[in-house]
């Protein structure tokens, strides 16, 4: 597997008014912004060619990603080599594709867009709100589980039974010990009482191409919106080639970066591992949270 699409066209009102001229994939985890993390990881699972879903208001994506000549030969000159190879970093990372989306109509449609460009390669999809910490290499065991069953697989992540309508929700079929878990069945953001599991999908994929000609023929589904897990929970029940949908539970942590309180713990926890943020962030964070009276 080479390619990954990170689909990164959503307009961020959840962060209005800090989104108004700027995409949300841009607001910073301390010095990098989060969509950097998020190609960080493809780039680190060995997934070297990476196409951006992106919209309006996101040529600050593509400047970001870019080689800035005039900022580079200034810190150069005056001798900033710290600074110099962050800012080359985040331009020399993968091979960077740009499509537009056009009709906001969903993930599921976001994901088609790049159909063209991934061919009949079995692909990645990285959700560019989702932030994980990844020690155990998720995408990795995803596309092994890929490679071994010749199906699609979504990572999934436990969460309590009221959350579950923020998310896709699996349904896991009785498996093999030891053998890669099987998806019978995907809903999106179900209520509650109607959710299968508590699994959630996280946004993490590795896809088999069939998916684009189930999101060929998915209808529209909630919020009127193509969904990929309605797409995802076709190839569940079909059979043949690309079918079936296995799951990989992902245990670490996780962040949405398009909710304000998991943003902060986001920026918090990475701020706190640096050793140039954590010693300060650490003493200040304690006189804050120690009571003086
Ligand atoms: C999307 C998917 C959902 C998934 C979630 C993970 O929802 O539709 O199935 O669980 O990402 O972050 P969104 O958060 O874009 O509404």
């Amino acid at each position: 597997m080479r390619k990954a699409v990170i689909p990164a066209a959503g307009l961020g009102t959840r962060f209005l008014p800090a989104t108004k001229a700027m995409p949300k994939e841009m607001l910073p985890v301390v010095d990098k912004p989060a969509i950097q993390y998020v190609v960080e990881e493809a780039v680190r699972a060995g997934l070297t060619d990476v196409v951006m879903i992106t919209g309006r208001n996101k040529r600050a994506l593509e400047d970001h990603f870019d080689r800035e000549p005039f900022l580079e030969q200034t810190l150069a000159a005056k001798g900033d080599h710290a600074k110099l190879a962050a800012v080359q970093e985040s331009s020399s990372l993968a091979d960077l594709h740009y499509l537009r989306q056009g009709d906001p109509k969903g993930l599921g449609h976001a994901v088609l867009r790049a159909r063209a460009h991934v061919g009949d390669e079995p692909f990645a999809v990285l959700l560019g709100d989702d932030l994980i910490d990844e020690h155990d290499g998720v995408l990795e065991e995803m596309a092994r589980i890929q490679d071994l069953t010749g199906g699609s697989v979504v990572a999934l992540m436990e969460v309590e039974p009221e959350q579950i309508s923020s998310y896709g929700c699996a349904d896991i079929a009785a498996s093999e010990v030891g053998g890669p878990l099987r998806i019978r069945g995907l809903v999106e953001k179900p209520e509650p009482s109607r959710a299968p599991s508590n699994l959630a999908v996280i946004g993490r994929y590795v896809l088999h191409p069939r998916v684009f000609d189930v999101l060929e023929q998915t209808p529209p589904g909630r919020g009127g919106e193509i969904q990929l897990t309605d797409a995802l929970q076709t190839l569940a029940v079909s059979e043949g080639e690309g079918s079936g949908v296995y799951g990989v539970i992902f245990r670490g942590r996780r962040y949405d970066t398009g909710d304000k309180l998991s943003y902060l713990k986001a920026v918090m926890t990475v701020a706190l591992e640096r050793d140039d943020t954590g010693p300060g962030l650490r003493e200040w964070l304690k006189g804050v949270l120690t009571p003086t009276n």
